[in-house]
């Protein structure tokens, strides 16, 4: 990652970064012109580059369930058919939020209003001027603070206490952060028992509710400051404090505020809410892209669950498309089967999450996530499509003996 360099000093400061985090598409059928402008973009450290020969797979990656989320940026050339692939782009994504850059070794005038007919952004000259493509950026990342997307919220409640959500909580956003490689945040809710960071092996310096003392003043190398940083590339925030009955500084217009600008730098905000509902939390679960509720199958943990469901969807009106039911430590031996654990939730399916002690505890116990402690066991694969889910960006099919394999296993 190239960072600043402190004049003075000489020394790395921070990390380059924009105004917010971009995706891009690079899409040249020249490799010397994929490598050049991804490795200039590459000084950016919250700028993502995929970088394609052609525009493939559109339509189907668009036909997966939940759709595909487009780049915030498509990066074309002059010298390949880029009217061709721009007119495909669009008439696929239907939409006009995602800006466009052109490069030419040779930009012109004629090349220019061609370009701007075209809905271009901006024709950049090659090889890249730091500054010109800085400022075409900065431009990109202004309106999509303004105009565009945010994060998406992913929320883990417990249906009663001890049912599992700190654990799927926090395997589920390393997945994010370390395979589908999308800006993950953890935010541990709990502010007298979190224990997010013994799952991840890490010690945050700052809490959420030293986040909210300055809430209003956290630009994003203040707030990249305050994240604790896994090596997955996951962020964590945890609130434990040393104040009995938490911090007075946990209300729900810091929280809200601190989960907005937490969304506009990054894809993902997932929130441990495991120790339940409170009025300072209370904008996660109105935000909520996602709401999990995690029970397991004993009558007391579904009628408890059944009660606070009823009482968030009196107060928020959420609906069944954004709710997902976790069975967590499920067994097929038990009574309580699929059907009557959904039927009291009022929900037709359940994700079913096998028990895995060993592996859970281990996690635990050694500090290391289930990609490591169990990367190929059941419970993993589970939770990796509770993640391909969520991920902004599709798996597309892997191929030759890899993709046997994946349909092999499947
Ligand atoms: N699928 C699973 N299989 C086996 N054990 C699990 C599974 N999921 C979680 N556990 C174990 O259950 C215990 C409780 O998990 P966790 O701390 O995540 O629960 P919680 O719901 O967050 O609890 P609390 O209400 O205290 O916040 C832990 O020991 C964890 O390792
Ligand atoms: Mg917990």
């Amino acid at each position: 990652m190239s960072t600043v360099v402190d004049l003075r000093s000489g020394q790395a400061a921070y990390p380059r970064m924009i105004a917010t985090s971009l995706d891009c598409w690079l899409v040249s059928a020249h490799p010397s012109v994929l490598e050049h402008v991804a490795g200039t973009l590459g000084q950016w450290s919250n700028v993502r580059c995929q970088a394609y020969a052609a525009l493939q797979h559109l339509e189907e990656a668009q036909q997966e369930e939940g759709g595909m989320l487009w780049p915030d940026l498509l990066l074309l050339y002059d010298q390949d058919d880029w009217e061709c692939s721009l007119a495909e782009f669009r008439e696929v994504s239907g939409h006009g939020l995602t800006a466009v850059l052109l490069f030419s070794q040779q930009p012109d005038t004629a090349l220019m209003r061609q370009a701007l007919r075209a809905g271009v952004q901006d024709v950049l000259g090659l090889p890249c001027d730091e500054d010109e493509l800085l400022e075409s950026l900065a431009a990109v990342a202004a309106h999509k603070l303004q105009h565009g997307r945010l994060g998406r919220v992913s929320v883990f409640l417990n249906g009663k206490g001890g049912m599992g959500a700190t654990f799927l909580a926090t395997s589920v956003a390393h997945l994010l952060a370390k395979e589908k490689q999308e800006r993950t945040v953890l935010i541990d809710a709990d502010s007298q028992f979190g224990c997010c960071h013994y799952l991840l092996g890490v010690q945050p310096k700052f809490s959420l509710s030293e986040a909210l003392e300055q809430v209003e003043e956290l630009d994003d190398m203040a707030l990249e400051g305050l994240l604790c940083k896994h090596d997955s590339g996951l962020r964590l925030i945890g609130s434990r404090t040393e104040q009995l009955g938490g911090a007075t500084t946990l209300t729900a217009q810091s929280f809200g505020l601190f989960l907005t600008k937490v969304r506009q730098h990054y894809d993902h905000v997932v929130v441990d809410l495991s120790r339940g509902v409170e009025a300072w939390n209370m904008p996660a679960v109105l935000e909520a892209h996602r709401l999990f509720m995690v029970v397991q199958q004993s009558l007391p943990a579904l009628r408890d669950a059944a009660l606070l469901l009823r009482q968030i969807r009196q107060a928020t009106g959420i609906g069944n498309d954004k709710l997902r039911v976790i069975a967590n430590r499920y067994s097929p031996r038990l009574d309580i089967g699929r059907d009557a654990l959904c039927q009291p939730l009022g929900v037709s399916s359940a994700i079913l999450v096998p028990n895995d002690f060993a592996t859970a505890n281990a996690c635990a116990n050694l500090g290391i996530p289930l990609t490591e402690a169990g990367r190929h066991k059941p419970l993993t694969r589970v939770l990796r499509g509770v993640m391909e889910e969520l991920a902004l960006q599709p798996s597309l099919p892997r191929t030759g003996f890899a993709g046997i394999w994946d349909r092999l296993r499947r």
